[in-house]
């Protein structure tokens, strides 16, 4: 899969570096070359004997053993690959790269370099989430920096949060992506997900269990093939993925008008669990008990549909608009009448009986339904579905 593709592996100083060991002999095997450059800080974490013999090549470590091989080695070094990788890459790493620092040799690769850049973050809960390591994070994205991860979950530190080093094989695939064909690049493509919160009052609000999880999937497959996605999401618990423009919105008629804002677009997919109903009555202030024991009557008014008005729009229609459908019986039917009744192009929809513990799960099992019938896919993870229908996706506006 990567047989002749040339890595420069930069290894950060974190306890994450031991996984980037497994990521060395994952990418030979997969017929890559890897020239592996470790920290001053990696090399408290992982040997250079033991990245060395991994990479079945010398480790390079400092910056100015490089200038006995020739006047420019680092140049050169930063050059001579088809991708530079940084795993794990550190909170310092980061910022030093947004501030365009080059005081050893992995920063100085990484100013140098004329290739993408990928990286795969790890680092402490808080120190991901302090705003100096988002802005920095922003500003990478914004010059063209990819990443991969981190995942939630414990982590050795004890606490528990986004932090945590993606997996071997995440990296992998993502690394596998960069360097693969990007048949989206120059598309624009929206993509709508999490849930709505529809206030009741200033503190309370009607919601759904919504992750996000499979949307943010799609938006990460989306712009891995080259696409550039407005992301518009309501308040989901899997964070955004990198390097997509995010929108951040409460309730259904905000995300309407931020799927407007977002048009024109090439597609426009639909992952979104919006409310169908908010309160019409949402007290400005918070509802209080009367004493009488009778609970306050609340209104409903029934939300936009956000996917049939994009969908049926005369003017500034994408070109292909995708929709979601959850269902717990005669799924292509119901799927299928509500392909007709939206306007929409394609229905990706999924059996949430309870019993298939797709609800909530890390896997899906769809049946894609276009204008030529009903298709149903294997069960297989979010990610896979995200990566299969960005493909579909991108086959047909090719
Ligand atoms: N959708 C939307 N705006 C809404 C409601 C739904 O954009 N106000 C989109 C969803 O993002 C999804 C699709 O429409 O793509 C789902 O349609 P919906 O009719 O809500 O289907 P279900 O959730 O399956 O509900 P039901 O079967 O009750 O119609």
């Amino acid at each position: 899969m990567l047989a002749g593709k040339r890595i420069l592996l930069i290894i950060g100083g974190g306890i994450a570096a031991y996984k980037t060991l497994e990521l060395i002999r994952r990418l030979r095997d997969a017929g890559a070359a890897v020239t592996p450059v470790l920290t001053r800080a990696g090399e408290e974490f992982v040997t250079p004997l033991s990245v060395s013999a991994l990479a079945g090549t010398a480790v390079h470590r400092d910056l100015f053993d490089l200038t006995q091989e020739a006047e420019i080695g680092h140049i050169q070094l930063s050059r001579a690959a088809d991708l530079v990788v940084a795993a794990p890459a550190t909170a310092d790493l980061m910022a030093k790269m947004a501030g365009g620092h080059a005081d050893d040799l992995a920063t100085t690769l990484l100013l140098a370099t004329d290739k993408p850049v990928l990286l795969a973050p790890a680092m402490n809960v808080r120190m991901w989430d302090h705003p100096a390591t988002r802005r920095n994070l922003a500003q990478l994205t914004a010059d063209g920096v990819l990443t991969v991860g981190p995942d939630e979950g414990p982590m050795a530190c004890g606490e528990v949060g986004p932090g945590r080093m993606a997996e071997p094989a995440a990296i992998l695939a993502a690394i596998a992506a960069a360097l693969g064909p990007r048949p989206l690049s120059g598309r624009r493509v929206l993509v709508t997900s999490g849930p709505t919160h529809e206030p009741i009052d200033p503190v309370r609000y009607i919601a759904n269990r919504s992750s996000g999880a499979q949307g943010t999937a799609i938006a990460a497959a989306l712009a891995a093939l080259g696409a550039e996605v407005v992301f518009v999401t309501g308040p989901a618990s899997v964070p955004p993925p990198a390097g997509v423009t995010v929108v951040r919105v409460e309730t259904a008629c905000e995300m309407l008008a931020a799927a407007e804002a977002a048009l024109p677009a090439d597609a426009a997919v639909f992952a979104a669990a919006v409310a169908d109903w908010r309160v019409a009555n949402a007290a400005g202030r918070k509802i209080k008990k009367d004493g009488s024991g009778r609970p306050p009557a609340l209104d409903f008014a029934e939300n936009p549909d956000i996917l049939a008005a994009v969908a049926q729009r005369r003017a500034g229609r994408p070109r292909l608009v995708v929709g979601f459908a959850a269902e717990t019986d005669d799924v292509v039917a119901h799927a299928t009448a509500k392909r007709a009744r939206k306007g929409c192009d394609w229905i990706v929809a999924n059996d949430v009986r309870p019993e298939t513990g797709i609800m909530g799960g890390a896997e899906n099992a769809v049946t894609l339904i276009t204008a030529s019938g009903a298709e149903a896919w294997p069960r297989m993870g979010k990610d896979a579905v995200a990566r299969r229908l960005a493909d579909r996706i991108a086959a047909a506006l090719a």
